[in-house]
């Protein structure tokens, strides 16, 4: 993501926060204990929404405009969270394998290089047992908007940092060795008064 992206994209978000994202994150970070890592933590908008009794917590992120928001928001954070910033993709996790409870992912999905290898990073970090935490924003199934996905997408990627709005991620997560224990499908009212639909769910190694 440019700079430009980076330094605007708390302002392009809070709409949507306030209306729905912030109480999903809340729900879905609840469900967070032990060890976590999260991969793609942009400018840090979960700290907010984790609970406080987390014993670690690897924010992962690959964009140095992001990154700088990220150690700036974690060194406000109030009360302080036990937090370390790394400059890695998801694809390049900084995690031995099975050392990790819960892994976050929260509007990433649909962004990163190699959805796959950023899945099988996941796969080994997490403990036999460990849980994928995920919220994110995925291909219609309805056939007429998946095909104004598809055509929008190569445009829609140069502008907001890579994103893909065609991306069957929970289909693919499934098929990277997960049980899908919960996967909640919600509209998502988007930009442009468009609605993407979204998914809130729970993956187990
Ligand atoms: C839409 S933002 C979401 C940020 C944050 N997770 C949230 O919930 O608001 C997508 C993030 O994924 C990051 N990203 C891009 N490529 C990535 C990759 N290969 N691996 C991990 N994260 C990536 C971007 O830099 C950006 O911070």
């Amino acid at each position: 993501m440019s700079w430009w992206g980076s330094r605007y994209y708390d302002g392009f978000m809070e709409g949507a926060e306030r209306a729905y994202l912030g109480r999903w994150r809340d729900e879905l970070l609840a469900q967070a204990g032990g060890d976590v890592l999260e991969i793609g933590a942009g400018t840090g908008v979960n700290l907010n929404h984790y609970p406080g009794s987390l014993a670690s917590l690897a924010l992962c992120e690959p964009d140095e405009g992001m990154v700088a928001l990220l150690r700036q928001r974690l060194g406000e954070s109030d009360p302080p969270v036990p937090g370390r910033v790394f400059e890695a993709p998801g694809e390049r996790l900084p995690a031995e394998d099975s050392s990790i409870d819960v892994v976050v992912s929260t509007l990433v999905l649909c962004t990163v290089a190699d959805l796959d290898a950023s899945l099988a990073e996941v796969h080994r970090v997490l403990k036999p047992g460990g849980r994928l935490l995920f919220m994110e924003h995925v291909a219609e199934h309805r056939p007429v908007p998946y095909a104004f996905q598809r055509m929008a997408t190569p445009f829609w990627k140069r502008f907001a940092g890579g994103c893909c709005l065609d991306r069957k991620s929970g289909e693919v997560i499934a098929a990277a060795g997960f049980e899908v224990t919960s996967l909640d499908r919600r509209p998502m009212k988007g930009f442009f008064d468009i609605t993407w639909p979204a998914i809130v769910g729970v993956a187990v190694r």
